[in-house]
């Protein structure tokens, strides 16, 4: 396995949508693992494929607390197909190092997506794990969580991450 770099704000390359991912070969599991160690090496609660630089549409999460077994779950061809209620949520993002900002999401999700194993699964989220699943699934869309701030919030952060030591 191999720890892929991580892209920063305001690279255009976080701007592209990740394409469907056909079938999930043995290059496709590999990258995945890649993407795992990545984002436990940073550490993160999620990564998608776009953050690395690959337009496919691939993200993993592990929200398990520190001192838990970790729990990746893996998301392939992720649809939410359902959104309930709103939550105000302090969200960080490996493409934005060192910020942190409230950001308004759906509460309660239903995702469905494939495994690594090829099968489809359901998921229904609420809390962390719905915010993640969202923001997430965002970066597949080519959106950042900067572009759910308010122009000043906005403008602020972008500031900050050209004057970061990217
Ligand atoms: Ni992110």
């Amino acid at each position: 396995m191999a720890i892929l770099t991580i892209l920063h704000y305001p690279d255009p390359r976080l701007r592209e949508a990740g394409k469907p991912v056909d079938a999930i070969t043995d290059e496709v599991k590999k990258f995945v693992g890649d993407m795992a160690e990545t984002m436990y090496a940073a550490p993160g609660v999620g990564l998608a494929a776009t953050q690395v630089g690959v337009a496919l549409r691939i993200f993993v999460i592990d929200i398990a607390d520190e001192g838990e077994p970790s729990a990746l779950q893996v998301f392939i061809n992720a649809e939410i197909v359902e959104k309930r209620g709103k939550i105000e949520w302090k969200e960080g993002c490996l493409s934005f190092p060192g910020a942190s900002e409230n950001i308004d999401r759906a509460e309660w999700v239903k995702v469905r997506a494939k495994g690594l194993d090829g099968e489809l699964f359901e998921l229904e989220a609420e809390g962390l794990l719905a915010v993640a699943v969202q923001h997430e699934n965002d970066h597949l869309d080519g959106k950042l969580m900067i572009d759910k701030l308010g122009p000043l919030r906005k403008r602020v952060l972008h500031r900050k991450m050209l004057a970061g030591a990217n």
